[in-house]
Order: structure tokens, then C-alpha cells, then sequence
């Protein structure tokens, strides 16, 4: 168990609280920013304490917490559920809230009202939706009434089910001008940064140069403004998939595996507790 404060910052020289606004001056001055996923208080906490600069709400609950296949099934309701807690874990880092598929496409009035749950209810200080030209009014609405909103384009997961495959994106000179002029109107419509998933890197780098807003990027090379990944893939305890961009900084799901099997052992062999853990 980690002490009462919780383990020893790492990055303790800025604590300051992260805004969209010092997410902007990061990009101006050329500092990367980290991004990482998280879905529980203990997470969350860990994240937020080793300095990571955005902390993603995902979706990605659906697979990572849920078991789901796909990211599509996981609710407002639950949506709402673990950015509270989140939000309740977090000191320093900017909190993004996920919309999950359907609660903001039907129209633009369900789309504010989810937004507005989001933030009021679970205290996130930021919302995240997929896709781009077709919702930038949907975007510039949310924004409107100050709710902050990241874009995410590319491979867009709530889709998957119309694209069939979780391929590269925006591989054809077609698909790729399709992709920039998404960026720019996602941008023009109001998000204060957009993530960029599973493109080519040299598209990505070029996206994230001509636009003002930070480019988050995962799976898009290292010239975007910053980097996102999912944290149960990074520390390797979801492994149902290892695409290419997930580098794995801890293998816990083989740690869990081994200390499981090892206290059923010492169970089964009556090898624990000890006359030292006794009363
Ligand atoms: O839901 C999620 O975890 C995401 C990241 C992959 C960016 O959208």
C-alpha cells in the first residue's frame, strides 16, 4: 500500500494546475506534452502525481475495465461514474471527460446536455468527442457555452463498426487531405486540442505544425505536440492486443498474474498468514 499521501511526486518542480490555456503555452513553447488514460481513484492518483499533463477519461473503459470488445457499448451513466472519480483523484493535471458513442450524435441539444452532465456532475473540466467536419457544430455549440472540448481524429473507435478494422488511417493522398481539412475545422470550430490516432507520422507532424491548438497524438509519431496513451496498455495489463505504438514501461499484468498465483499456493499450503501476520 502506498502511504496515506501517496507515493513521492516525481515531477514536483511545477505543480500548478494544468488548463487548456497552459496546455497552449506548452505547444508555443515547444514542451511535449503527457497524456495518459485513467478510470479509478488509485489510478488516477498515480497518474496525476507522477506529472502527467492531461488525464483522458476514455472510452477505452469499455475494453480496458469492462472486458467489451469495442468501445461502443460503454454508457453515459458509467461515463459519468468514472470521471467522478477521477475528477475527486486529480490535483494537477487537466481532466478530460469521454463522450461515449451516442451522446452526441443524435443532435446538437443532447450533445450540450451531455456535455454539461459531464463537467457539473463528475467535475471534469473537459470534454472529448470523435470525429470532424459533420460535428464542428456540434463543437462550436459545446464551446459556446464554455465547456472545453478535444477533438480526436484518425482512427476514431466509436466507428469501427462502419471502418470494419483498426488499420493506419489516412494512408491515401485523399484520405489524408480529408484528415487536414478536418483538423482545421475541428480547430476553426472551437477545440482547445485534438488527438490524433493511428495516422501516418509524417501526416501528423505536418497537422500539428500548421495548427495553432496542441495535436495529441497515439500512434502518429513523435512530431505531434504531445503523446496519449492507454494506461492499462502501457503498464501491460491489457494484452488482448500489443499494437506497434504502445510501449509497454511495466509488464503488471504478468506481476498480478505471478502474486495471485502465489498467495493461492501459500493458501492452499496453509503457508499463510504466519504466526507474524497473526493477532
Ligand atoms: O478512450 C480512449 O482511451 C481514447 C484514447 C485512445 C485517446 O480515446
Amino acid at each position: 500500500m502506498a502511504p496515506p499521501n501517496g507515493p513521492a511526486r516525481e515531477n514536483s518542480a511545477d505543480r500548478r494546475k494544468v488548463t487548456t490555456k497552459s496546455l497552449q503555452r506548452m505547444k508555443e513553447r515547444k514542451e511535449p506534452i503527457a497524456a495518459l488514460t485513467a478510470y479509478d481513484f488509485l489510478m488516477a492518483q498515480l497518474v496525476d502525481k507522477a506529472g502527467v499533463d492531461v488525464i483522458l477519461v476514455g472510452d477505452s473503459a469499455a475494453m480496458v475495465v469492462q472486458g467489451r470488445e469495442t468501445t461502443v457499448s460503454v454508457t453515459m451513466e458509467q461515463m459519468l461514474y468514472h470521471a467522478g472519480i477521477v475528477s475527486s483523484a486529480v490535483e494537477r493535471a487537466l481532466v478530460v471527460g469521454d463522450l461515449p458513442f451516442m451522446s452526441y450524435q443524435v443532435n446538437t441539444d443532447e450533445a450540450l446536455r451531455n456535455s454539461g452532465r459531464m463537467v457539473k456532475e463528475s467535475g471534469v473540466e473537459s470534454v472529448k468527442l470523435e470525429g470532424g467536419e459533420p460535428i464542428c457544430a456540434t463543437v462550436r455549440r459545446i464551446v459556446d457555452v464554455g465547456i472545453p472540448v478535444m477533438g480526436h481524429l484518425g482512427l476514431t473507435p466509436q466507428s469501427i463498426h462502419k471502418f470494419g478494422t483498426y488499420q493506419v488511417r489516412a494512408t491515401t493522398p485523399e484520405e489524408a487531405e480529408e484528415l487536414r481539412r478536418d483538423a482545421r475545422a475541428l480547430q476553426d470550430a472551437g477545440v482547445f486540442a485534438m488527438v490524433l490516432e493511428k495516422v501516418p507520422a509524417q501526416l501528423a507532424e505536418s497537422i500539428s505544425k500548421e495548427l495553432t491548438v496542441p495535436v495529441i497524438g497515439i500512434g502518429a509519431g513523435s512530431g505531434c505536440d504531445g503523446q496519449i496513451l492507454v494506461t492499462h496498455d502501457m503498464l501491460g495489463l491489457y494484452t488482448r492486443f500489443h499494437p506497434r505504438f504502445v510501449r509497454r514501461y511495466a509488464e503488471l499484468g504478468a506481476a498480478m498474474h505471478d502474486a495471485f498465483r502465489r498467495y493461492a499456493q501459500d493458501v492452499k499450503a496453509r503457508q499463510f498468514p504466519s504466526a507474524a501476520e497473526s493477532y
